[in-house]
């Protein structure tokens, strides 16, 4: 078997391991691991490399436990995350920003899952802080987020302090997938 072959196999078991990780060691993450989340983020393909994401990373104590209101529900144990990654884009450099913000936030979830850590997506574009503001409104004023950028999703990530049993492969939902014309079974 080839290095390459090797690589892409070692890729999908990493990949059958990964979960939304929501509980976290009360240990800070290094300096290195940040920086290498970061790195593979700025990696990500973009439409028309036209790059309209930003990235704020979040480290302070008090801004993650104001963060964790973000959300009327679903972001709660950002208070206990060592790092929160606001993904952001701004529009005006590509009609795209949500499929390329969300690819980013993918890469970060994955690229902390094979550093080790755990970590969990947290929607905020189009969700609710509370019946007053959008999600996107109070982390905005929270952060200082300038108001022509948008803020698609947080992602939390710490030293896993929960287990969860990998998806099992009979659960894979290969009914969907189709081969040549919709319906016609892969
Ligand atoms: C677009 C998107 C939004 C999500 N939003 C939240 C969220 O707001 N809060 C949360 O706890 N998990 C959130 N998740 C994580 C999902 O709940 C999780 O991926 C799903 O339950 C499947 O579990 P798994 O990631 O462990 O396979 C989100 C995931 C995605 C992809």
């Amino acid at each position: 078997m080839d290095e390459i072959t090797k690589g892409e196999i070692n890729m999908l078991e990493k990949l059958k391991s990964r979960r939304s990780i929501r509980k976290y060691e009360e240990k800070p993450i290094e300096k290195e691991k940040i920086d290498s989340i970061i790195e593979a983020a700025l990696l990500s393909p973009s439409s028309k490399k036209n790059q309209p994401w930003e990235f704020l990373v979040v480290t302070d104590q008090e801004l993650l436990t104001k963060l964790s209101l973000s959300k009327e529900a679903g972001s709660a144990f950002v208070k206990d995350a060592p790092v929160a990654v606001v993904v952001m884009a701004d529009p005006e450099k590509s009609d795209v920003w949500i499929e390329d913000a969300s690819i980013a936030a993918t890469i970060i979830h994955l690229q902390a899952h094979w550093m080790g850590l755990g970590s969990c997506w947290i929607q905020l574009r189009n969700r609710q802080s509370d019946k007053m503001k959008t999600s996107e409104e109070y982390v905005r004023d929270l952060l200082e987020i300038p108001a022509g950028i948008r803020v698609e999703a947080l992602v939390t990530m710490g030293y896993p302090a929960e287990s969860k049993p990998h998806h099992k492969e009979e659960n894979l939902l290969w009914e969907k997938v189709f081969l040549n014309q919709y319906g016609k079974k892969y």
